[in-house]
Order: structure tokens, then sequence, then C-alpha cells
């Protein structure tokens, strides 16, 4: 099997930044950070309201990774011409809505199909890797074939959070429509990925899919890293991933 990517999702260290309005802790410093620990890329989402991430990040990221840049957006214009200004190596769609906490649900692709595919040509024609959040309907993931998406990141949150709630037969039903979702989206040729709300606890069963070939992982390693500091919880995290894996 191939081995498993984890990208991981620097958002929370601007939450943290943003909190005090001070210029620390830096969201670069623990990306880089976060590279030397075995992250294979690096995850930040430029929000409409940007509580968190900010441009001056985007353009701090471009600028001082060594590894690549997932950058998470929501399909405006606004997101298309800075996406465009930096091309970076992939753009992760996702559904926003202001008053959430966080993403909420995956996209309707299925729904807004035509839009979303004059949206994403010249994304990918500048060449970054369009990746569309969605759940693991297969109209959803057939949607995302069809508009021409390289990648599809399958919504875990669900999962994690009937886990966290202790149904454990929904939360093995949900497990079991994203292993299908993902055979279903490798089928037809797309690379799969899947990120949001996995913890040390949920992650093995989601890294042992077979079609998967990224995690994005932000809130929990950034919690974490409180007690454990950032490199040990990503080393904890790669460590359950290629242990599921094996
Ligand atoms: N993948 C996507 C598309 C997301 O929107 C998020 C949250 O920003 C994540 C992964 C990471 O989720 P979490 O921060 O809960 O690990």
């Amino acid at each position: 099997m191939t081995k498993l990517r984890l990208g991981v999702n620097i958002d929370h260290v601007a939450t943290i930044r943003n909190a005090r309005g001070s210029a620390y802790p830096d969201p670069l410093r623990a990306a880089l950070l976060a590279e030397q620990a075995g992250a294979d890329g690096i995850t930040a989402h430029l929000r409409e309201d940007r509580r968190h991430i900010r441009d001056a990040d985007i353009e701090a990221l471009m600028n001082g990774l060594t590894g690549p840049l997932n950058f998470e957006m929501a399909a405006t214009e606004e997101m298309q011409s800075i996406a465009l200004k930096y091309q970076p190596h992939a753009v992760c769609i996702v559904p926003e809505k202001r008053e959430e906490r966080t993403t909420e649900g995956g996209l309707d692709v299925a729904g807004d199909i035509a839009r979303l595919a004059d949206y994403i040509a010249p994304l990918r024609e500048a060449g970054s890797r369009v990746s569309m959040f969605i759940g693991h309907d297969a109209a959803q993931i057939q949607a995302c074939a069809e508009i021409g998406a390289a990648v599809v990141e399958l919504h875990t949150g669900q999962y994690c959070d009937l886990h966290a709630e202790g149904r454990f037969d929904a939360r093995d039903a949900e497990l079991a429509a994203l292993q299908k979702g993902a055979a279903y989206a490798a089928s037809l040729g797309m690379e799969v990925h899947a990120g949001h709300g996995l913890t040390f606890e949920t992650v093995g069963p989601i890294a042992a899919i077979k079609e998967v070939a990224e995690l994005n992982i932000g809130h929990f390693l950034i919690a974490e890293s409180v007690f454990l500091g950032l490199e040990n919880a990503i080393a904890q995290m790669r460590h359950l991933m290629d242990a599921a894996r094996a």
C-alpha cells in the first residue's frame, strides 16, 4: 500500500495569535516545525471573515514553506483571484457559512455542478490540484468526477462526532459509508483525501482505508501540542497512521 500523507492544518495557531491581537504564535513558524516533524504538506484555510488565517499568512506560507501548501477556500470570486495569484500546489474547495464554528458539512457539488465546473477550470489551468471537500454520498462523488476535480476530500466530522458521543454502531455505519465512498471515488480516477475532527482515537480506521492517500488534521494536533509539543503530537499521529496502514 502507498504511504499515507499527513497534511497539518495550522489555522488554529492563527486563532491563538488573533485571540490577543499579538504577532505570536506565528503560523509559518508552526508550519516549518510541522514539516520538520514529518508533515508532508501544510493546509491553511483563508476564511471570508479572516477569523484565523489572514492574507499575510498565505503570502508568508507561499514564500517560506519548503513543501506544498494546500489552500482551503470557499468558492468565491475573491478566493479564486487569491488562489490564481499564488498558484498553490493544491486548492481545496470547502463550503463556508459565516455563523458556523468550523466547516460543518460537505460541499453540494451535485447541486451546483455547472458553476463549480467553471469555477475550478482556471485553477486547474494554473496548475493547482483541485480538491472538493464532500460527504460520502455517491452523487456528490460522481459530480466531482464530472467537473474534473483531481481529488475528493471526504468529511470525517460525523464519524468523529459519533465516536465522541459513544454511538459506536452509528459510527461504524458512518465508517463503512466512508470506505465505500473512498472506493467509489478511486474507481472514478480521483485521489482520495480525508479529514475533519480526527484525533489519536479516531485516526486509525480512516488511515486504514487503502484508497485514502492523504489526511488533513488540524485542531486536535494544535490542541494536543499544548501538552506534548507540536513535534511530538505530529510524530504520534504519524505513528498511528503508519501502524493502521501496516
Ligand atoms: N479538511 C478540511 C477540508 C477542513 O476544512 C478542515 C478544517 O479546517 C480539516 C480538514 C481539518 O479539520 P480539523 O481541524 O478538525 O482537524
